[in-house]
């Protein structure tokens, strides 16, 4: 809604009030509703400068990551660091752990076979890698003891260091969207532990962007059951209702 309909309306209220007495009723989903209008775009402000900006933004964080050493032990251990990789300006934003052996090689999220698979999840959803922002928790691999295969949770003081990094990449994209990957991308973002059977396939927020909860890539690579598939795809089918992507019969039949 733009400013002068915004006045119009809240005039109308007040003549309401003044020849009633009294406040006009509204309904908690009428409050909602006018709590989600988006303001008014300045003038010159075109989707093609906004994504300029956002990517001189994230451009600016990105050198910060890459100059920290918060974490002596990581900074020693990692090859490079693991910022983020899509559009800058996306709906929909992906949130993992941390960096594998494969990220920390190539400094891509999600590159080796849990991101193969995220990528095919996303091809599902009619999305290309480009299209949507992909991010960690944290943006260092966490260290591995020498010799010593596969990769180790990040620790609640890493989260806790790394966090900030993810919060600025959040509030410059602003999505419309949140999907956590997994009960320890929750945890570095919200800051709670849970199980993930209570927490997946329904809504959260984190400051007012909705969050779904999904499992871990990795999970669905380590348990091949269907029904585990099944439901990482339905909890992506919200995700497609909540951006009101246009779903065919196809894939609402689709198994991963
Ligand atoms: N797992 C994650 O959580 N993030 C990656 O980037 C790769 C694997």
């Amino acid at each position: 809604m733009t400013q002068p309909a915004l006045d119009f309306v809240i005039a109308a209220l007040e003549k309401i009030r003044e020849s009633n007495g009294r406040w006009p009723r509204a309904s908690r989903t009428t409050l909602a509703l006018l709590q989600t209008v988006p303001a008014a775009v300045p003038p010159g402000v075109t989707a093609e400068s906004q994504k300029r900006d956002k990517a001189d933004l994230l451009a600016a964080v990105r050198e910060r990551v890459n100059a920290c050493t918060q974490c002596a032990h990581l900074a020693c251990s990692r090859t490079q660091t693991v910022f983020g990789v899509g559009n800058p300006d996306a709906d929909l934003m992906f949130i993992g752990e941390a960096p594998g052996a494969d990220e920390d090689q190539q400094g891509e999220p999600f590159v080796g076979r849990a991101g193969q698979l995220l990528t095919k999840i996303l091809s599902a959803m009619n999305f290309a890698r480009q299209d949507v922002y992909i991010a960690n928790i944290l943006k260092c691999r966490p260290d591995m003891p020498a010799g010593s295969f596969g990769n180790r949770p990040p620790t609640p003081a890493e989260m806790q260091t790394c966090r900030p990094f993810l919060i600025e990449q959040i509030d410059i994209i602003k999505p419309n969207v949140l999907v956590a990957l997994g009960a320890v991308a929750v945890e570095g973002l919200l800051g709670t532990r849970g199980t993930m059977r209570d927490l997946r396939g329904r809504w959260h927020t984190y400051n007012g962007i909705p969050l779904m909860i999904t499992y871990h890539p990795a999970y669905l690579l380590r348990n091949q059951a269907p029904s585990e598939k099944r439901k990482v795809w339905e909890d992506m089918l919200q995700v497609m209702e909540r951006l009101e992507r246009p779903i065919s019969e196809r894939q609402r039949n689709y198994f991963l």
